[in-house]
C-alpha cells in the first residue's frame, strides 16, 4: 500500500505534516525553531510576543505535577522590536513560521502585524488565552466584544492566515470559537492551559511564584479533546488540537475529533525531540491499518457515531 499522505492545507498555509511545534517551548530563536521543524514538525509556532518587553515572573515559574507541568513564566519577551529584529536577520525562507502574539490593546496586536508583514512569516496565532497573566490572555477570551473587535481589525492588516488561540478558561469556548469563525479567522487553536495551582504542604506555600499558573500535558486531554469534538460541531474553519499530546494515540483522537493539525509542547518534555518523528510514524501505521490513504480522511470521524 502507498505511504499515507500526511500533507495538509489550512487558508493556503501548506504543511508536510499535521504535527505542529506549540507556542512556548521553544522562544524565538529561528535557529532553534528550524532545528524543531527538520525533526518532523510541519510547523513551528514562537514564544508569544508582546508589544513591550516583559520579564516575566520570578521562580520559581515551571513546577511538574501528577499529570503534566504547571507554569506561569508571565509571558516573559523581549517585545517586538527585538524580536523584529532577529527575524528579520534570520533565513526564514521555506521555514513554516507562524509567529505567536499577546497584546492588552487592539492597536499593539496591529502595529505588531504591520511590522512583521514583510517578513517569511507563513501565518500568525493570537493568543487571546494565557491564563496567568492579568490584562492580557484568558481576560481577553473572556471580553466576546473585544475578540470580535480584535480578530476583525488584525484581520484588516494582514492577508496571511490568522490561528486564534483559545482558553478552556472561559464561560463556553464553543461561543467564543463561533465568534472568532464570525470575525474572521482562519483557524482555531484549542487549547492553551487551564489556569491551576499547587501547594507545597511542608511550608504551607503556593509553590509557583505567581501562585496561580497553566496546567499542561496529559492531565488536560480529556479536556483539550472535548474542546475540540464540541467546537468542530460548530464551526467550519479548521482546528488545530493542542494539549497533552505525547504519542500517536493522542495525535488520531484528536483528529477524529475534528482537528486537522495538531500541536506538541509538554510532550517534548516527556519523549524528547523524537516525539514528532514517533508520531508521524505511528500515524502512518494506523492509516495503513485502516486503509486510508490520508489523514484528511480521518478528521471528524468520531462525529459518525
Ligand atoms: C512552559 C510553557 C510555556 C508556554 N508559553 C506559551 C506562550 O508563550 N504562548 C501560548 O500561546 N501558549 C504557551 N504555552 C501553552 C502551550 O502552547 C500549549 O497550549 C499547552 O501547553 C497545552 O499543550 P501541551 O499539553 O502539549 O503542552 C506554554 C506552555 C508551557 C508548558
Amino acid at each position: 500500500m502507498q505511504v499515507p499522505d500526511l500533507s495538509i492545507e489550512i487558508s493556503g498555509f501548506k504543511m508536510k505534516s499535521p504535527l505542529m511545534l506549540a507556542s512556548g517551548i521553544f522562544g524565538t530563536s529561528i535557529k532553534l525553531l528550524r532545528r524543531i521543524f527538520e525533526t518532523g514538525a510541519g510547523a513551528v509556532v514562537t514564544k508569544s510576543i508582546g508589544y513591550v518587553k516583559r520579564m516575566g515572573y520570578n521562580n520559581p515559574t515551571l513546577v511538574e505535577v501528577y499529570g503534566g507541568y504547571l507554569n506561569a513564566i508571565g509571558l516573559s519577551n523581549p517585545g517586538i522590536k527585538e524580536v523584529y529584529k532577529e527575524l528579520s536577520r534570520s533565513k526564514i525562507n521555506d521555514l513554516p513560521l507562524i509567529v505567536s502574539l499577546f497584546g492588552a490593546e487592539t492597536y499593539e496586536f496591529t502595529e505588531m502585524i504591520s511590522l512583521l508583514e514583510d517578513l517569511k512569516v507563513k501565518a500568525y496565532e493570537l493568543n487571546i488565552s494565557c491564563p496567568h497573566v492579568e490584562g492580557f490572555g484568558a481576560e481577553v477570551c473572556q471580553n466576546s466584544d473585544l475578540v470580535k473587535q480584535l480578530i476583525m481589525a488584525v484581520k484588516a492588516k494582514t492577508r496571511k492566515p490568522l490561528f486564534v488561540k483559545l482558553s478552556q478558561n472561559t464561560t463556553d469556548i464553543v461561543q467564543i470559537a463561533k465568534l472568532a469563525e464570525n470575525a474572521g479567522a482562519d483557524a482555531l487553536t484549542v487549547v492553551n492551559t487551564l489556569k491551576a495551582m499547587a501547594i507545597d504542604i511542608e511550608t504551607g506555600r503556593p509553590i509557583l511564584a505567581n501562585k496561580i499558573g497553566g496546567l499542561s500535558g496529559p492531565a488536560i486531554k480529556p479536556i483539550a479533546l472535548r474542546c475540540v469534538y464540541e467546537i468542530y460541531q460548530n464551526v467550519e474553519i479548521p482546528i488545530v488540537g493542542c494539549g497533552g499530546i505525547i504519542n500517536w494515540q493522542d495525535a488520531i483522537e484528536f483528529f477524529l475529533a475534528g482537528a486537522t493539525a495538531i500541536q506538541i509542547g509538554t510532550g517534548i518534555a516527556y519523549e524528547g525531540l523524537s516525539v514528532f518523528e514517533k508520531i508521524k510514524q505511528g500515524i502512518k501505521d494506523y492509516l495503513i491499518l485502516k486503509g486510508k490513504r490520508s489523514v484528511k480522511e480521518i478528521v471528524g470521524f468520531a462525529h459518525s457515531f
